[in-house]
């Protein structure tokens, strides 16, 4: 083979896989973001309403609700779902696979390094799964989880009693919470 032709192709491919991931990447910010708003809106308004103690009774009942509802909006086998070490619910703790992901995100962010905000990992051939980190941002984040001073003691009643086994507390402001995930199976 051609010098030329060589290059050609070794080009080629990598431009393949190069417009690949880009796709992979917009496909999963798109589903991150759908599930992120549709989360933030109601939790927003549900701390409008009726404050900490409604918004906490929110989530507890609605969460699962709200993402399963994103997931059957799409037309693909897409799926998202928020994931964590220190989960609240189980139904969120990570895969053997995601656990991997998440120790290896959580070393890095505990050496200083900067996350990427979204990281691509191929499951098998056609399967991929992208992870955008999820950071204690806000406030209000650590009336709900943060230490018991921080916390809002009757929101945090309402939690226990839904969540005995949670393990998503004593955050800082800033701490990598956990992360958003999107499978994408590509045809
Ligand atoms: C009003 C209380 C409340 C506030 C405020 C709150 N959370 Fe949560 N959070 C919850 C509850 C309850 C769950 C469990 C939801 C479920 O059943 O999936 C949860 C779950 C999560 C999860 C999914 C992983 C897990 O632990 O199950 C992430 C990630 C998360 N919260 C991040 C945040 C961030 C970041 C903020 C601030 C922007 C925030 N939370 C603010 C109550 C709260």
């Amino acid at each position: 083979m051609s010098k030329q032709l060589l290059s050609a192709l070794l080009l080629s491919s990598t431009l393949v896989h190069a417009s690949n991931e880009a796709q992979i990447k917009q496909e999963a910010k798109d589903a991150i973001l759908k599930l992120k708003s549709s989360l933030q809106t109601r939790l927003k308004a549900n701390l409008q309403k009726g404050g900490v103690v409604q918004a906490a009774a929110f989530c507890s009942r609605k969460a699962q609700a709200i993402t399963h509802e994103v997931n059957v909006s799409f037309a693909h086998e897409t799926t998202v779902h928020r994931t964590s070490l220190h989960y609240r619910n189980s139904e969120n703790s990570p895969k053997s696979d995601e656990r991997a992901v998440l120790e290896q995100m959580q070393k890095d962010f505990e050496s200083g390094k900067a996350l990427p905000p979204l990281l691509v990992k191929q499951t098998d051939e056609n399967t991929y799964k992208v992870y955008k980190p999820i950071f204690i941002n806000k406030g209000v984040c650590l009336k709900c989880h943060g230490n018991a001073t921080q916390r809002d003691a009757t929101a945090y009643k309402t939690i226990l009693k839904n969540y005995p086994q949670d393990k998503a507390v004593n955050y800082k402001m800033g701490d990598l919470r956990g992360a958003f995930v999107v499978k994408i199976v590509q045809r």
